[in-house]
């Protein structure tokens, strides 16, 4: 097998490995990207970054499910020009692509931060535009594939960098908005974010979020991510980036195999931080035992007729 068997190109980016840290996890520091990084990360996206900062909502902003979490930090983040300092120190100690996420409340306002993150040195943008519980931002435009076409198109024309659209799985068909977001110039998607969750508690008989609905992410929606994949990968021949659910190299696989070019890792990195490397390690392996020479070569396959 090729030293090389692990690493793939798309969209103008080149990774070492097909592993990427997902949005949300890691919070914006500089030093925590650079953990996941040696952790064996291929690449790192950053937490969801708007125009101004934001506080997001009052604890409790997770809960445990049976299989996942459910989330609904409300986009806490520190706005886009005191975090585009940490972009740049982040360029500096970081030796994999960083990729910085970026949510707004308008086609401008997305373009902006995106101009922004882009200039502060970001390796590509990705849009959050599928978070499942804040209002006027990613629900409604992920939603809506006119609006998201709006936005693609915006900032589009506002970067010279890779464009990642990051779709929500909380419609009824993932393939209309893959499309209008291709059409409008997206490089890849992200396929999928959180699904709309809620957990209620049996003693206080009240919802247990402070904003009552979240998103749901881990192993429970993995299959629902691999079937968003597979739809898309069905339709387009867009590079995609599967997210939900991969705790383990067969999750990988298994979303190479539905038409993805690399994985996102979330909630599994809060049990093990060293996620990416044993992904890694097992897909390697898994090549060999099946004769393959690069991930490339499987991606896709579960399509053969
Ligand atoms: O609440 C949050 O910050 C989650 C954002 C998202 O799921 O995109």
């Amino acid at each position: 097998m090729e030293t090389n068997a692990l690493s793939i190109g798309f969209a103008g980016l080149q990774l070492e490995n097909p592993t990427m840290l997902a949005s949300g996890v890691m919070g914006y520091s500089a030093e925590s990207f650079h953990r996941i990084a040696k952790s064996g990360a291929g690449a790192v996206v950053t937490k969801s970054v708007g125009i101004q900062p934001r506080v997001g909502y009052v604890n409790p902003t997770v809960v445990q499910a049976a299989a996942g979490l459910i989330n609904a930090m409300g986009l806490p983040n520190p706005g886009i020009d005191v975090f585009s300092e940490e972009i740049k120190f982040s360029k500096t100690i970081l030796r994999v692509p960083l990729i910085v996420s970026v949510f707004g409340y308008s086609a401008e306002e997305y373009a902006t931060v995106a101009k922004k993150a882009a200039e502060a040195g970001a390796d590509a943008i990705e849009l959050n535009v599928s978070c499942p519980h804040v209002k006027q931002t990613g629900a409604e435009i992920g939603q809506n594939p006119k609006i998201l076409a709006e936005v693609v198109q915006q900032v589009k024309a506002s970067i010279n960098k890779p464009l990642i659209v990051k779709l929500s799985p909380n419609v009824a068909d993932i393939t209309v908005l893959a499309e209008a977001a291709v059409k409008a110039g997206a490089d890849a998607l992200t396929a999928v974010n959180t699904l709309k969750a809620i957990a209620i508690d049996a003693e206080t008989m009240l919802p247990i979020l402070a904003n009552v609905k979240g998103g749901l992410s881990g192993a429970a929606v993995k299959p629902v991510a691999l079937r968003c994949v597979y739809d898309i990968a069905e339709k387009f021949e867009v590079p995609i980036i599967g997210c939900g659910g991969v705790s383990n190299w067969r999750d990988a696989v298994e979303f190479f195999l539905a038409g993805a070019s690399a994985v996102q890792i979330g909630t599994a990195v809060a049990d093990d931080i060293e996620v990416f490397r044993s992904v890694t390690k097992g897909v390697e392996n898994y090549l060999r035992k099946k004769h393959y020479r690069s991930v490339k070569e499987i991606v896709g396959l579960a399509h053969r007729k």
